[in-house]
């Protein structure tokens, strides 16, 4: 049990985020977002802006900062801003005006007018849907549709009209923004070694990358530093729009320029998850078994299609055993902000989907929603034949339902005064996941090392993983640890997402430790050294042999060295080849739905996981309890409205609603513990998305526990439980 080595900083506000750095002679940039949906932009009048006091520069697409759409392998092409006039959705950046200071900027930006070409929008995804119908190729399948059928089934439809008991449900999810608590910004400074961005990122090396190819200049000439990261969640995987154009206004103006959206333009100038639409079709025999499932997803997704919320492959494609499977992905263009990955892209949307039509098929078969989990589970991915390295998500369940009164669970909920109460449960699925990761060792000669790599931690805890697995891989305590994460300059550490931080940096440390102890012992027997010529051995932080031991900072300052440092690498390799990797958890929860107001509220909250081995006990519990509230929060409050004008009508705090304490029972969480070496040496699979996976199903399938009222939509609101 360790507590964040970088909480104290935070909390007292000595953590210096991206936009708290500052420079002498910076300048000011502001943002100018669009005011319609789609159309082009026929001229923007900034004769009043440019005249206007401490206004330095005013970039548009008719007076463009200069940026090319980088490419990356992880994640395909970049949009980059003012390039051109096509606006595809309101809210996008369309100009930058800097000035002496901040509030010069944004007074400026008032002053531009801008006058468009509008063209018709397609802003929901119900217009975008009928629309899809008129014209097919609207909807894009992405990724491709998959059919897995029993021998001698001829089809989907022919496996689920021979069940003798059928579900079919149609749910929708909202779209929402990752609402991180620091907002997109960047302070960009050039000098004669080339450009430093300061800016709240997911992998450092990554935002260098994406910068250097936008501005067009040798990666190596691009330090990216990012210590402190206000949340991401998925929404700083990508380099933000502040980044590019401060680091291109910095370099116009040989000026170091900030750059920070407001809370409201956040919502809009970055991207969000994706609004779905999931169709499901379940076919079970009497006794429960599932011989069919079907699951049809329809997801939004900005003009460009440039990212699809898998829900139907994040979830039917590995959950239940089942011999026969239909799954497709469509993507329904409009103009809305980009898409993006969102905590457990794909799985959060989805598992509210399967998760609710699980509970609706064991309501009809009228048998426990547990049991009937426990019936259909999969020891392999059905279609594939390779077993999962470790499941015991019996165990979760078996423990959760011990622990949170299952076994009083009626059917038909209970009152309690005026409150209609409910327990739900679900399962929570995510695949355990690895990034190629490289992490430096330093061995230091006052006996204390350094661990370093260029990967984020936003809140997830990485930091202190980095000192617990230095430690153990040196058999040295965690204090003489110095960890060191976000900057570029470290060797590449990838990406702090999908759930991989522990598994990928972790098992590089086990590599780069190794490497650096057999080094210790190759420097400590040479010649002249004082193990000279002995067989020597390490633990303990110590060289052995022969009775004698010394640290191995004795050992450097014998040689007169300072330091010894290695690197080490790891990446996935044929462990994929052999296994299913996955974590899993049952979620738990109990819903009071009052009896006149109707509001729904979570009174008590359990999850039980399988995540492997947990490095530390504390962080991994703070990261499951945020997923699990994520969960609660997408459940019954969290949802962006938008106009059919395409303006985002709750775009801030006040609108769009996020649980606060009032509205979070204490949480509870349980591990299960099975080390999964079969996945990586450190043996931890990832949690940082799971905690949210199946939460709003379990607080849906306690809604109708409690009330007999069936919501299939989220986030649920008072008017879906009016009798
Ligand atoms: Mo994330 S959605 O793991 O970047």
């Amino acid at each position: 049990m360790t507590s964040r080595l970088d909480g104290p900083l935070k909390v007292t506000g000595q953590a210096k985020y991206g936009a708290d750095n500052n420079f002498p002679g910076m300048a000011y940039g502001y943002v100018v977002l669009s005011t319609i949906a789609h159309g082009e932009i026929a001229a923007m009048d900034v004769t009043a802006a440019n005249s206007a006091p401490g206004v330095i520069g005013v970039y548009s697409p008719f007076d463009p900062l200069e940026l090319r759409r980088p490419s990356s392998p992880l994640f395909g092409e970049t949009w980059v801003p003012l390039q051109d006039k096509e606006v595809t959705y309101y809210g996008q950046p369309i100009g930058f005006v800097v000035a002496e200071t901040f509030e010069q900027a944004r007074d400026a930006a008032m002053l531009i007018e801008v006058a468009y070409h509008q063209r018709p929008a397609l802003t929901s995804l119900e217009d975008g849907l009928a629309s899809a119908e008129d014209a097919p190729p609207v909807a894009r399948e992405e990724p491709p549709s998959l059919e897995v059928l029993a021998d001698g089934v001829e089809s989907i439809e022919d496996a689920l009209a021979a069940s003798p008991v059928v579900v079919e449900a149609t749910y929708t999810t909202a779209t929402q923004n990752h609402a991180a608590m620091e907002p997109h910004s960047a302070v960009a400074v050039w000098d004669a070694d080339g450009l430093t961005v300061y800016s709240g990122n997911q992998g450092a090396n990554l935002q260098a990358a994406e910068l250097a190819a936008a501005l067009d200049v040798d990666p190596a000439s691009v330090h990216s530093v990012n210590p402190f990261v206000g949340g991401a969640f998925g929404g700083k995987a990508r380099t933000s729009a502040p980044a590019f154009l401060a680091a291109a206004a910095a370099k116009a103006l040989d000026r170091p320029v900030k750059a920070a959206l407001t809370r409201e333009q956040v919502f809009s100038a970055t991207a969000g998850r994706a609004a779905t639409l999931q169709k499901i079709l379940l076919g079970a025999d009497t006794d429960g078994t599932l011989i069919a499932l079907r699951h049809d997803s329809w997801c939004s997704t900005a003009a460009d299609r440039s990212f699809v919320e898998p829900t139907s492959h994040g979830t039917s494609r590995e959950w239940y055993a089942t011999q026969n499977l239909a799954i497709s992905q469509k993507m329904v263009p409009l103009n809305i902000p980009p898409t993006t990955f969102m905590r457990a892209p794909g799985e959060a949307p989805g598992s509210f989907a399967l998760e609710s039509a699980i509970d609706e098929l064991a309501v009809r078969l009228n048998m426990d929603p547990i049991e009937l989990r426990m019936r259909n589970n999969s020891t392999a991915p059905p279609g594939k034949d390779l077993q999962w390295s470790s499941k015991h998500l019996d165990e979760c369940f078996r423990i959760g339902a011990e622990r949170f009164g299952w076994a009083n669970r009626s059917p038909q909920g209970h009152t309690d005064g005026d409150w209609l109460v409910g327990l739900g449960t679900a399962t929570a699925m995510f695949p355990a996941l690895r990034f190629p990761a490289t992490v430096e060792v330093v061995l230091q000669a006052d006996d204390t090392a350094v661990v370093s790599t260029s990967g984020a931690d936003p809140g997830t805890g990485l930091l202190t993983v980095l000192s617990l697995v230095g430690a153990e891989s040196l058999d040295i305590s965690p204090e003489k640890i110095t960890p060191r994460l976000g900057d570029s300059a470290f060797p590449p550490g990838g990406m702090s997402g999908g759930s991989t931080g522990t598994a990928s940096a972790g098992t590089a440390i086990m590599i780069a430790a190794a490497t650096a102890i057999d080094d210790l012992l190759a420097l400590a027997s040479s010649p002249g050294a004082p193990f000279d010529g002995m067989e020597v051995s390490y633990a303990d932080g110590r060289v052995l042999a022969e009775g004698q031991s010394m640290t191995f900072g004795e050992v450097l300052r014998a040689v007169n060295r300072s330091s010894l440092s290695a690197t080490g690498s790891s990446a996935p390799g044929e462990e994929m080849t052999k296994h299913s990797f996955s974590s899993f958890g049952a979620q738990f929860c109990e819903v009071r739905v009052h009896r006149w107001t109707r509001e729904a509220r979570v009174s008590r909250m359990l999850g039980v996981f399988d995540a492997g081995r947990i490095i530390n006990d504390k962080a991994a519990r703070s990261q499951i309890i945020g997923g699990m509230i994520w969960g609660v929060s997408a459940a019954l409050h969290e949802g962006l409205e938008i106009e059919e004008n395409g303006r985002l009508a709750n775009g801030d705090f006040a609108g769009y609603l996020l649980p606060v304490n009032a509205d979070i029972p204490d949480v509870g969480v349980h591990f299960v513990q099975y080390p999964d070496t079969l996945h990586n040496a450190v043996g931890a699979r990832g949690l940082g998305e799971i905690g949210t996976v199946g939460m709003a199903a379990a607080v849906a399938n306690a809604v109708y526990n409690a009330t007999g009222i069936r919501v299939r939509n989220i986030p649920i609101v008072i008017e879906d439980l009016l009798d």
